[in-house]
């Protein structure tokens, strides 16, 4: 098995909107997936992919592969994420894991890749809204040094909660240091591709 952290393209939306019905009420539809990924110039959207060999086929089965060129290997999108990069600031605008994958560090390798994103861009902070009562993305944030700032009340429409603003400023070299070490751990232990952190995004995002 192998991961890779990639930016998104317009070929993954279909997967990635599979996710997101799975993760969020309510989802964001394809066509902001779709603009996101090909007309934005703000958007830096992210997508963990793994590729998983698969066994050997045998028999009749072997030789009609071998014959098309197949790859026997299977690619399945495991988390993804959107940052937004306007001026000084860099913000979170989504990041969810397949339910059938979570606890298994996918969000926090696709968080920690757009920090490091931010960090590459020379954004000065990275801000994020979440519901009051998701503990679980609480805790992934305050894991990567993120600290509650402020409360919006009734931030989401769908049944009136309030969102809790966290923020990580990026300005303090101790604790840039800090997000490159803790980057380089990730990638030590989960031993992932790199193509979205220090690379040009594919159109002409700023
Ligand atoms: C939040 C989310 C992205 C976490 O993804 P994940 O791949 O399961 O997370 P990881 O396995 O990388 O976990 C990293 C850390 O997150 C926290 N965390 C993750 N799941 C948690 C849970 N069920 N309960 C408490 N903390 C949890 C922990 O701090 C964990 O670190 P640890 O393993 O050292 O305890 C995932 O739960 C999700 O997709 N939720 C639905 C969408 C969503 O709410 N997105 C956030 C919108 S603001």
């Amino acid at each position: 098995m192998s991961l890779i952290l990639r930016y998104m393209t317009m070929g993954d939306v279909p997967q990635v909107i599979t996710i997101d019905r799975l993760s969020f009420d309510p989802p964001w539809s394809a066509r902001s997936y779709a603009y996101e990924v090909s007309e934005s110039t703000y958007s830096h959207m992210v997508v963990l992919e793994q590729t998983v060999e698969v066994a050997p086929a045998t028999g009749l089965r072997r030789l009609v592969k071998n014959l098309s060129g197949a790859q026997q290997a299977e690619r399945q999108i495991v988390a993804y994420g959107g940052l937004w990069h306007i001026a000084d600031e860099a913000h979170i605008s989504t990041i969810a894991t397949h339910p059938a994958e979570r606890g298994r560090g996918y969000g926090e390798i696709v968080l920690a890749g757009m920090v490091r994103r931010a960090l590459t861009l020379n954004a000065a902070y990275v801000v994020l809204e979440v519901r009051v009562s998701n503990t679980a993305a609480q805790n992934l944030y305050r894991k990567h040094d993120f600290q509650i700032t402020d409360v919006k009340p009734r931030y989401y429409h769908n049944n009136g909660e309030d969102a809790y603003d966290m923020r990580l400023m990026l300005t303090d070299p101790v604790m840039k240091q800090r997000i490159e070490e803790r980057y380089a751990s990730l990638r030590a232990q989960h031993r992932f591709i790199d193509q979205y952190t220090d690379v040009p995004p594919p159109r002409g995002q700023t």
